[in-house]
């Protein structure tokens, strides 16, 4: 292995992902390190959360100036992980933001950075089954998604990221990229844009305070409920992406990454009914129904959970209140727009863990006891009661 210091920038440290990467860099066993972590965010200071001693630089990395100014000072960067993106109302416009974004790191880094040798390219698996704006309207390929599926016809940022990260290490001969592509997170964070376990953990408790069941808000009958579906554990991900980052057989290779089993969530649905001692149910149909027999055979239309959870941001200030919390609005915990999404598939979104399997990356999960486990760490930190 290559004896030069390892200097990680984590583009994203307080990410879902960025703070396991920072756990896992700081650890002094860790592979290739010990690591030196510069970390980068907008929010003005480094919440006691995140795992120390960290480099915490706070940037727009949207504003091309603060980021020249700020990151090419950093001349020991050897790898980066890219672990941010910023959300827009269309495609097209998140292909233009996350485009100039990752464009104004990059040019930060590479004329100052002379050890530069990895990038680390989180995307997911958006990649098969295209972009939450366009779910629904173009054709899927079957499941399990392996990784040399071609592209899906239409607009995703995710392109434009792949295409700058091939440009890049095209231009730059000691430059190697590895791509990596989870499906749903599940893994603590505060703040961040799209979390499955906080989301869930706050439907659950304000259903806990108002005394109300657990319903399930999945849009087609029984199909994401009954239907195998994966998820990825946060610290999974970030083993594969450090894994990838120093392994010669990983590199300029795209993966996919997975806990590597299947669930249900009909089971996991009970499992986080019982930690918040409501009952759980799946029928939310519009007419009632509570029998099996009296199911209607077709798609019927049934409430999201923007519908059933709109208007209750005072309830969550009264549960933050009640039960010591950290101080955080509804808006910062729960993605209600992003758990509908995820749960109201009618495909079993299922990824291949084979490549980097064969390659050498052996790690996996439960994906049960990675959602407890995370839901737990959510607790300690107070983010959920
Ligand atoms: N979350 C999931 O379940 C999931 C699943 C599959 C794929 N992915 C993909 O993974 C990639 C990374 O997403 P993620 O979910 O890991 O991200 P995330 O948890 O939302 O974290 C984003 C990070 O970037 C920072 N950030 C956002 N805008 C910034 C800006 N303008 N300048 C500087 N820092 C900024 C955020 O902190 P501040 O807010 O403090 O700036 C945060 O640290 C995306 O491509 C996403 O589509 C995510």
């Amino acid at each position: 292995m290559d004896p030069t210091p390892k200097v990680a920038l984590i583009a994203g440290v307080t990410g879902i992902v960025g703070n396991s990467l920072a756990a896992q860099l700081h650890d002094p066993n860790a592979p290739g390190g010990p690591w030196k972590v510069y970390g980068v965010a907008r929010r003005a200071t480094k919440p006691d959360w995140l795992a120390e001693p960290l480099h915490y630089i706070n940037c727009n990395l949207l504003d091309r100036d603060e980021t020249l100014s700020k990151l090419s000072p950093l001349h020991d960067v050897t790898h980066l992980f890219y672990v941010t993106w910023v959300s827009r109302p269309t495609e097209e416009e998140n292909c233009e933001a996350n485009g100039a974004l990752y464009r104004n790191v990059l040019d930060a880094i590479l004329p100052n950075a002379k050890n530069f040798q990895h990038i680390v390219l989180q995307t997911g698996n958006k990649h098969y089954i295209g972009p939450f704006a366009l779910a629904g309207k173009i054709p899927v390929p079957d499941p399990p998604f392996r990784e040399d599926y071609p592209r899906r016809p239409c607009p995703n940022f995710y392109h434009t990221l792949e295409d700058i990260t091939f440009e890049t290490v095209k231009r730059q001969q000691q430059l190697t990229y590895s791509i990596h592509r989870p499906t749903a997170i599940f893994g603590f964070a505060e703040g961040n844009l799209m979390n499955m376990v906080s989301t869930l953990a706050v439907y659950a408790a304000i259903c806990q305070y108002e005394n109300k069941p657990l319903i399930f808000p999945g849009s087609k009958i029984k199909m994401c409920w009954d239907f195998m579906q994966d998820a990825s554990d946060a610290d999974l991900v970030a083993e594969q992406e450090i894994w990838a980052s120093l392994d010669p057989k990983a590199k300029n290779q795209d993966f996919n990454i997975t806990n590597g089993d299947v669930f249900k969530w009909k089971r996991l649905w009970q499992l986080l009914a019982k930690e918040y001692n409501v009952r759980a149910e799946y029928k939310n149909y519009e007419s009632d129904h509570h029998q099996e027999s009296e199911l209607p055979k077709k798609t019927i239309p049934c409430k999201s959970l923007q519908e059933m959870m709109k208007g209750k941001e005072a309830v969550w200030d009264k549960i933050v209140k009640e039960k010591g919390l950290r101080p955080t609005k509804l808006a910062d915990v729960a993605q209600w727009w992003f758990v509908d999404s995820w749960l109201g598939q009618d495909i079993e979104n299922v990824s291949n863990m084979n490549k980097s399997r064969e390659l050498g990356f052996l790690g996996w999960r439960d994906s049960e006891k990675s959602f407890l486990c995370v839901l737990e760490k959510s607790r300690k930190n107070r983010v959920v009661p």
